[in-house]
């Protein structure tokens, strides 16, 4: 783990709330894996204490990309970053994805943002695959025309029909999978809402596959020390606590103590 005090390259808007900031990163970006983040101290004046956790999107050389949604104060403050304002990032965070085994077929699921945390895989993957991209309108589509460049398939599902099929992303990767399922070793990888992840496992359980679930928390300290983002996961016959920002955030769905309705609620 890294931290820097990085430049602002660029910052443009994907239309919507969502923006994609791309800073200048001797230390970090070099060391990113695929569905690791970044601690971003989005306030360089400290009237924000916290920093604030996003999946890395891109990586060059020198350089790294986040895709974020403004929601709150913090992505406020990122909103106004413009070519050459600094801020403090930490990392590379997390444990990240498991590439696909070379003869793998990969499937990735993403809603909203999370598109941007499955970009890396996409591209380091061997065998280029499929996403299916849900969200609730055109607008958050995501990132759509980035995997097409690099050669994936992409089926959209938006909840008011406007992009692609009417309905979520998990409808149109079931319907696939009905049709395809038998043909060849496949592994799912998913980030988005955590009721669209618990979707995804219940998937990849009926269908025998693994599926690596990328899980999205409030985070504090970011490292472990806080237990600021913990997720109850299987021990042996029991559970335990696990952090999401050093254990995670990616973990296997069959690790996951999903508890109903405690995830709607928290959303
Ligand atoms: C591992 C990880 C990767 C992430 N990657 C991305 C990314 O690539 N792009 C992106 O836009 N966001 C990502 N997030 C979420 C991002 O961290 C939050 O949106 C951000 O911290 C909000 O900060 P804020 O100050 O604007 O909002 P706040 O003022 O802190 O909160 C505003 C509203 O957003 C909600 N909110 C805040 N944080 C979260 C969260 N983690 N999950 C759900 N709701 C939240 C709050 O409940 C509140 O309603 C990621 C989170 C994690 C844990
Ligand atoms: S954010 Fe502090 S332990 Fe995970």
């Amino acid at each position: 783990m890294q931290t820097e005090t990085a430049s602002v390259i660029e910052q443009r808007s994907l239309g919507g709330d969502y923006r994609v900031l791309e800073f200048a990163s001797s230390k970090v970006a070099p060391r990113v894996k695929p569905g690791q983040f970044i601690h971003l101290r989005v306030d360089e004046r400290n009237e924000l204490v916290l920093r604030r956790p996003f999946s890395v999107f891109k990586t060059g050389k020198k350089s790294l990309a986040i895709l974020y949604k403004i929601v709150g104060r913090g992505t406020q403050i990122l909103a106004r970053l413009r070519p050459g304002d600094r801020a403090g990032i930490m990392g590379p965070l997390g444990n990240g994805f498991p590439l696909p085994a070379s003869q793998t077929f990969p499937l990735l699921a993403a809603g909203g943002y999370g598109a941007a945390a499955l970009y890396l895989l996409a591209q380091q993957a061997r065998k280029k695959g499929i996403i299916f991209i849900g969200g609730a309108t055109a607008d958050d589509i995501l990132c759509a025309d980035d995997f097409k460049k690099i050669g994936w398939k992409v089926k959209i599902a938006t909840e008011d029909g406007a992009a692609g099929q009417k309905g979520l992303a998990t409808d149109i990767l079931t319907e696939y999978l009905s049709e395809k399922s038998k043909m060849r070793q496949m592994a799912l990888y998913a980030c988005g809402p955590m009721g669209m992840l618990k979707a995804v496992a219940e998937i990849a359980v009926k269908n025998g596959q693994k599926a690596w679930l990328s899980l999205d928390r409030r985070m504090g300290c970011g490292v472990g020390a806080c237990l600021g983002c913990v997720q109850k996961v299987k021990d042996g016959k029991s559970w335990k606590w696990a952090r999401v920002c050093r254990d995670g955030p990616v973990f296997e769905c069959r690790q996951i103590v999903w508890e109903n309705g405690k995830w709607e609620k928290e959303k």
